[in-house]
């Protein structure tokens, strides 16, 4: 029973429904409904004054997000992680986050002290229904958000509401400006690698120094970098590393391919290292089986055959690197993978 003029509506509890309990268990001694807690009459209730400063630290808490949200676009362009620096993208994450932390805190607890201190407080309890309310039903519910419009001076409250328009407006911007994180576009940089260059020596990683035909010896294996890399500043040493990575392995001539066989020289062939799955290095290799294995997800790869997979999720071979033997017996690339090395990416297309 509606007790206070403030409440909307309130629907007394109906009797329980008659039902079969099944094998539920009814206990004997369930709580009685501890019903509804009296009403208590706030301040904002019965003075204008507070009535008015409730109102000045909601649009106060609005204007809080404004200012976290204008300050998280600032900040992302005043602190730039320079891609190098691991200090720049500690300071541009703390002060993007403190900024979007702002935005949303200002409009939760706008919202929230908004609702405490200024719309009715009545609590209402209403009996369960049809999903779509008869045309009686549609009415009152138009009606009923026009009296919370009233109630809640959402439309006569012309500082809160144009505050939280502007708050709301403001908070989603930071999230659009990370977007400009995913550019510049690669190119066709995931399409090459630093052998590209022609005629590199192969090295070892990460000494870099090159390696003689006469170095390999069946079963051995070398983690392989082209020649100049290790003269490359950060961050280029680690990008081309990432693609250019090698393993070099020596397997008795007559156990492989003919590809490998025109690819290699003299049984020495020269893999990608970067799996084909999402990209881990492939750094184990079994001699008895000729397999090489991925640590990350298992995928396995024969190298007696093209590197084809032969266990995991991989869904292609290793590319291979077609190599040479120059003047002086070192090794050497004549150019780049056939085709690009690592895991699919959006534009590849086998
Ligand atoms: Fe190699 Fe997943 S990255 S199996």
């Amino acid at each position: 029973m509606a007790k206070d003029p403030k409440d909307l509506a309130v629907v007394e509890a109906h009797d329980e429904h008659d039902y079969e309990t099944g094998l539920a268990v009814i206990a004997a001694d369930k709580l009685a409904d501890p019903g509804i807690e009296p009403h208590r009459v706030r301040m904002t209730d019965k003075s204008v004054k507070h009535e008015k400063a409730a109102a000045r630290q909601v649009a106060l808490m609005f204007f809080v997000s404004i200012l976290g949200s204008a300050f998280a676009i600032w900040a992302y362009y005043a602190f730039p992680f320079d891609g190098v620096n691991a200090n720049s993208l500690r300071i541009n994450t703390v002060f993007l986050g403190l900024g979007i932390t702002l935005g949303l805190f200002g409009i939760g607890v706008g919202a929230v002290h908004w609702a405490k201190t200024l719309m009715p407080d009545a609590e209402v309890s209403e009996e369960r229904h049809l999903t779509r309310g008869t045309e009686d039903v549609r009415a009152a519910a138009v009606e009923i958000i026009r009296l919370a419009d009233q109630e809640s001076g959402f439309s006569r409250r012309k500082l809160i509401r144009r505050t939280l328009y502007g708050a709301l407006a403001l908070f989603p911007i930071p999230a659009i400006v990370l977007f400009s994180d995913l550019g510049p576009s690669p190119k066709d940089s995931l399409r090459h690698t630093m052998w590209g260059k022609g005629k590199l020596r192969l090295t070892r990683d990460p000494d870099g120094t090159p390696i003689k035909a006469s170095d390999v010896q069946i079963g051995s294996v070398f983690h392989v970098i082209p020649e100049g890399l290790v003269d490359l500043e950060a961050p280029d040493l680690l990008n081309e590393k990432a693609k250019a990575a090698v393993l070099l392995v020596r397997l008795d001539p007559s156990e492989i391919t003919q590809k490998q066989r025109d690819w290699g020289y003299d049984g020495i062939v020269a893999y990608s290292k970067i799996c084909t799955h999402v990209g881990c290095p492939v750094a184990l290799y079994e001699q008895h089986t000729h397999h090489l294995l991925c640590p990350c997800h298992q995928s396995t790869f024969d190298l007696a055959n093209d590197c084809a997979v032969v266990f995991g999720p991989a869904s292609r071979p290793l590319p291979q690197l077609k190599i040479e033997v120059d003047a002086e017996g070192y090794l050497v690339a004549p150019g780049d993978f056939a085709e690009p090395v690592g895991p699919s990416f959006w534009e590849r297309k086998a």
